[in-house]
């Protein structure tokens, strides 16, 4: 079976504003599905009160925020006292920082990487100074900006506090196998591992259990949905954080680490998108009763292959081009490689080359998309960076053909 393209298409209203533009920067943020405009528009209309009151509206407000927040922890395969909604991923792991790092005592030790967004990084290594704890960084291979398990392995030690690290890079887009990292960590240390997950939801939403990680953070404006940040906490290691909220709230799961109090609106729209992942499994599967992350890994497996045959000609063409750096893995077929593709053209800046491919219609970026020490570290200069193109499963055939149409021309 093979995702419908068209079915998906037309869950997606931004698509059909200009037939001509092809948007190749979802790594920044996707296209909202309509299952999301309409939680928001219904709750925007009819309960934009206060919620969790005894007053109509005010109890059907509570009531779609619980709905989104159950859906999420099913999705998850995680308890609802297990998951986190704040602002943003950059805003949930700044929070985290104080959370986790209030415990730290000079002498601790914890492992970052230079592959990671700043959101998971910079957070960490300031607490990090602050407490006097040893921060050993995890290296990319410095051609390919991929990481590998086996320079991991010398930095554990037994005062390792945290392992940080990111489930996707969102520059080399290679998926880091997360589970069998964890399990290396476990085995060998008493470490806690904290993934950023914001490049690699857009993909696949994970089952926390067999990922077997203690927190996880993603973003659903990266994923069809509102602009929140989601994040799982293991309950088993709540005894190591400190809780964030006011002193009355404190220990009250859902604002032990949302400082920022909830965005009403925003969480109950985060329901949309399980919808709209209930809608495609139903087009594609039927009625089903299985659990909430089985559907979605059904799912999972039509948009993988659909999104390696959108990635396959790209990094092929990328791959052989002789002016061109194409950053990560050169080819989809592992099943570890995302849509998003990152490179470097040798004879012309990224930003030249990123405003020829604007003006032929493709909505492209170039820089360093936060990912500072990545870029600086693969020797790539900063401001000017990457260029990238990132699609999701909503793109089409007729839209990577176009792509590689207007790369052709702008590399010539
Ligand atoms: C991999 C990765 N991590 C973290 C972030 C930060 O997420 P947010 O914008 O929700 O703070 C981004 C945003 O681009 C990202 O791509």
């Amino acid at each position: 079976m093979k995702l419908d393209i068209d079915f998906v298409r037309a869950q997606f209203g931004q698509l059909e504003d200009d037939p001509e533009f092809v948007f190749a920067s979802n790594a920044g943020g996707s296209y909202v599905c309509n299952q999301v405009n309409d939680v928001l528009e219904h709750y925007n209309r009819h309960t934009r009160v206060q919620p969790y009151s005894r007053y109509a509206s005010s109890a059907a407000a509570g009531e779609a925020m619980d709905r989104a927040l159950s859906g999420w922890a099913d999705a998850l395969n995680i308890g609802a006292d297990e998951l986190s909604v704040g602002p943003s991923t950059s805003m949930n792991t700044y929070v985290m920082a104080q959370a986790i790092g209030d415990l730290w005592m000079p002498g601790d030790e914890i492992i970052v990487t230079n592959q990671d967004h700043e959101a998971n990084s910079g957070a960490w290594r300031r607490k990090a100074h602050e407490k006097g704890v040893t921060i050993r960084q995890w290296e990319v291979e410095p051609d390919s900006g991929l990481l590998n398990i086996e320079t991991l392995l010398p930095l554990l030690r037994d005062n390792t506090r945290w392992v940080f690290f990111t489930h996707c890079s969102n520059i080399v887009g290679t998926v880091n196998p997360v589970a069998e990292i964890v399990k290396t960590i476990k085995s060998g240390s008493k470490a806690r591992v904290f993934i950023d997950a914001v490049a690699y939801a857009p993909h696949h939403i994970s089952d926390m259990k067999a990922l077997g990680v203690d927190a996880y953070a993603f973003s659903l404006y990266k994923v069809f949905g509102p602009h929140q940040g989601l994040m799982y906490v293991n309950r088993d290691i709540r005894g190591d954080l400190t809780s964030q909220a006011h002193y009355f709230n404190s220990g009250i799961p859902t604002k032990d680490f949302n400082p920022a109090g909830p965005q009403h609106a925003q969480v109950a729209g985060c329901a949309g998108v399980l919808d709209y992942f209930d809608a495609l499994h139903r087009h594609h599967f039927g009625d089903s009763d299985k659990s909430a992350n089985v559907r979605l890994d059904n799912i999972h497996r039509l948009i993988l292959q659909h999104e390696n045959e959108l990635a396959a000609p790209i990094l092929d063409f990328l791959h052989n081009h002789a002016d061109v750096r194409l950053l990560g893995k050169s080819h989809a077929r592992d099943n570890d490689r995302a849509p998003t593709i990152a490179f470097k053209p040798l004879r012309q800046s990224s930003e030249e080359l990123t405003h020829k491919l604007q003006d032929a219609g493709i909505g492209t970026e170039h820089g360093n998309f936060y990912a500072h020490r990545l870029i600086s570290d693969l020797g790539i200069d900063p401001d000017d960076g990457v260029v990238r193109l990132s699609l999701v499963h909503y793109g089409s055939d007729n839209e990577v053909e176009r792509i590689l149409q207007a790369l052709d021309m702008s590399l010539a």
